[in-house]
């Protein structure tokens, strides 16, 4: 039993120090509940308010991606430089260590395979089960715009619901069909539905002309895909760029495991999103990186 002297005679009640009450550093998020804001407080880093989340999800629907062969050899090495790792439940129980894994945002959508119509995935993961996992935030795609649009996004609404319950953030992934027109135009629509619909917050695409008001216009915080291959001081522009204009992060893959350099590469894009290192700068860091010579 503890021991009661002198317990009552504590007289530090600082009486005339208002309690600072002390916001939450993310957008749109101020309403939401302690669960809920410390699991997005563990995908973004509070200092900079911004995350660098890895993603290697896409064997979800289109198997062994390049760069994803062996994601024992390829992505487990990078594990502890992520803010957070984007993926699937399968994977984090094969092959991902769990003894210091950074958080974890769990695909719980899926279906259809690279072969088949894509927009008609259904809910993939259990709640209880994203909970057991100690996932971070779920990840679910929309397909606004797409032949199964009102099935994805009630596939949204249905884990934002369960999410709300247990305090797990749902991050919208939106899904942009090959017939379809990526501008900004597109981006806002898609974007600001997912976020009125109850999103957390919401993976988009950067786009080169009128990003800035995808990211003005949706309430919640965005964070962009890398998408396909680039060439790495590219990838570093289209990053800065995106950070410049509003977004909160990337939520990066090919870029990165399809790097010659992977570790250099993601060390580089963390310079640009957390530090605002411009992207030429952190290229030269990732070429001297990549190189042998003193990281970034
Ligand atoms: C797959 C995804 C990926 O996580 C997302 O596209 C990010 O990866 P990349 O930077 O390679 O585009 O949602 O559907």
């Amino acid at each position: 039993m503890a021991d009661l002297e002198g317990a009552g005679e504590s007289r530090t009640y600082h009486a005339g120090v208002p309690q600072r009450d002390v916001g939450f550093f993310l957008k749109g998020m101020g309403h939401y509940d302690w669960g809920l804001q410390n699991r997005m407080a563990r995908i973004f880093d509070p200092r900079s308010g911004r995350t660098v989340m890895l993603a290697f999800d896409h064997g979800y629907f289109q198997g062994p991606t390049s760069g994803l062969e062996r994601i024992d050899l390829s992505i487990v090495p990078l594990v502890p430089l992520a803010d957070t790792l984007m993926l699937t439940r399968g994977v984090l129980r094969s092959l991902i260590p769990p003894a210091g894994a950074p958080a974890v945002v769990l695909r719980a959508s899926g279906g259809p395979s690279v072969l088949r119509e894509l927009s008609n995935e259904e809910i993939a993961l259990d709640v209880e089960e994203a909970i057991r996992l100690n996932a971070a935030a779920l990840a679910v795609q929309v397909f606004i715009g797409g032949e199964h649009e009102t099935k994805s996004v009630h596939n949204l609404t249905r884990l934002v619901d369960q999410g709300n319950r247990y305090g797990i953030p749902v991050l919208a992934v939106t899904a942009v069909g090959r017939e379809m027109v990526r501008d900004a135009k597109y981006f806002r629509l898609a974007t600001r539905i997912c976020a009125e619909l109850g999103a957390h917050y919401v993976k988009t695409y950067y786009v080169a002309e009128g990003f800035d008001t995808v990211t003005s216009c949706c309430p919640v915080p965005i964070v962009i895909a890398g998408g396909k291959k680039l060439p790495e001081l590219d990838a570093l522009k289209m990053a800065a760029a995106a950070v410049a204009q509003g977004a909160s992060g990337v939520d990066m893959g090919r870029n990165i495991f399809q790097s010659e350099a992977p570790e250099a590469m993601l060390r580089a894009v963390r310079a640009v999103v957390h530090e605002g290192v411009s992207a030429e700068v952190a290229h030269a860091l990732h070429l001297r990186a990549k190189q042998g010579g003193e990281g970034a």
